[in-house]
């Protein structure tokens, strides 16, 4: 009798010779096929029931002595395909079961959906108010120099006309280091100029923003660490009629065209004449309000002619070259842009604060 065909065949054809007793090959195809692994152990049973040297389908092969000769070929096919259904079954369910899925759960991963929420944070408000300076003056040829934290009695005093035991020095209560006078935190960013007059020749157009630091108690209105910027501008010819127009063209680009400004006569060692500038309360909008306390001016930077004595120190002849500075509180800038009414909310790191910028 000649074998061919499906297994069905095959296994219709011992179940009614000499191998009756043997598994049903179409049985065992039906059962690989349905089989399900969703753990190590199911992984086993399959693998101990179909694939090891005792499985069943082992145990057919160890029949293959007892098949008559002329239908050994064909019995012997039947059985290496079953072979290769278990072996292929079993890598898929290895994969499946790596993959914590037992092929039936697959559609309840949505590998299409999008991750779960990761809050984003954002630009400090220092920082945002520190780039929009940057970019305004950046239209006017103004680039940015930084310089340290730790400064010298030269370039935070000396060199800008504070003279030694100068009662000026008294203006900005400063934390010197213990065991050297001649080391400070910089009280302001002013000493960044000199360092810059110092490495560079005019034309100088300089923007230097940064941390400074006084010993003040912390207040809603003063704080022993804030930002300032400073502006330097030095070229021959340089007037006040220049330190206007520049100051003009950054308040109407960062307060809007309808902000109005004002030049008071002041006093700073390193400036002559000096002078400090307000501009019309943006809060009220110069009706009066306790930000402006109700005279609707807000002050927002010093300002003045570098004063001769300063290009001398940075080595800048004061007869060629003459210049103007200016310097503002980055805090104040903000308070004024987004109407907040205490300086401690920009160090407490408080999100509910921070998280209000994310827009800008
Ligand atoms: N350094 C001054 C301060 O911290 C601010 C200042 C005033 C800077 C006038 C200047 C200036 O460049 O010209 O109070």
């Amino acid at each position: 009798m000649k074998l061919k065909g499906s297994l069905k065949y095959i296994s219709n054809y011992f179940c009614t010779t000499q191998f009756s007793s043997m598994a049903d090959i179409d049985n065992l195809k039906e059962e690989i096929q349905q089989f399900k692994a969703s753990s190590q152990e199911q992984l086993e049973a399959f693998r101990i029931k179909f694939i090891s040297r005792k499985s069943v389908i082992g145990a057919l092969f160890g029949k293959m002595k007892e098949v008559p000769n002329e239908e050994k070929k064909a019995f012997g096919q039947h059985i290496n395909e079953l072979k290769n259904l278990a072996q292929n079954k079993f890598q898929e369910l290895i994969t499946q079961v790596d993959a914590g899925s037992d092929g039936e759960n697959e559609s309840k991963v949505d590998l299409t959906l999008p991750s779960s929420f990761a809050p984003l944070g954002s630009s400090h408000p220092i920082t945002i108010i520190r780039n929009e300076i940057i970019d305004i003056f950046s239209k006017i040829g103004f680039n940015v120099s930084e310089g340290p934290e730790i400064e010298d009695d030269w370039h935070n005093f000396t060199a800008l006309n504070f003279p030694p035991n100068h009662p000026a020095r008294e203006m900005q209560d400063t934390f010197f280091i213990e065991k050297n006078p001649d080391i400070a935190l910089r009280t302001h960013t002013s000493s960044v100029q000199i360092r810059v007059m110092e490495n560079e020749k005019p034309p100088i157009r300089t923007l230097s923003p940064g941390r400074v630091f006084r010993n003040e108690a912390i207040s809603a209105r003063a704080h022993c660490i804030f930002h300032q910027v400073e502006g330097l501008f030095i070229d021959k010819n340089v007037s006040f009629v220049d330190l206007k127009q520049t100051i003009y063209f950054f308040v109407k680009e960062m307060f809007g065209s309808n902000t109005k400004i004002r030049f008071r006569p002041s006093y700073f060692p390193f400036t002559e004449p000096s002078a400090e500038i307000d501009i019309s309360c943006n809060i009220c909008g110069g009706s009066g309000c306790n930000i402006c306390k109700y005279s609707g001016w807000v002050e927002i930077a010093g300002s003045g002619m570098v004063d001769p004595n300063v290009l001398t120190s940075a080595n800048i002849d004061p007869e060629e070259y003459t210049g103007f500075a200016f310097g503002m509180g980055m805090e104040r800038m903000a308070m004024l842009k987004w109407q907040i009414n205490d300086l401690r909310l920009f160090t407490e790191n408080d999100v509910r604060f921070l998280e209000q910028f994310k827009s800008l």
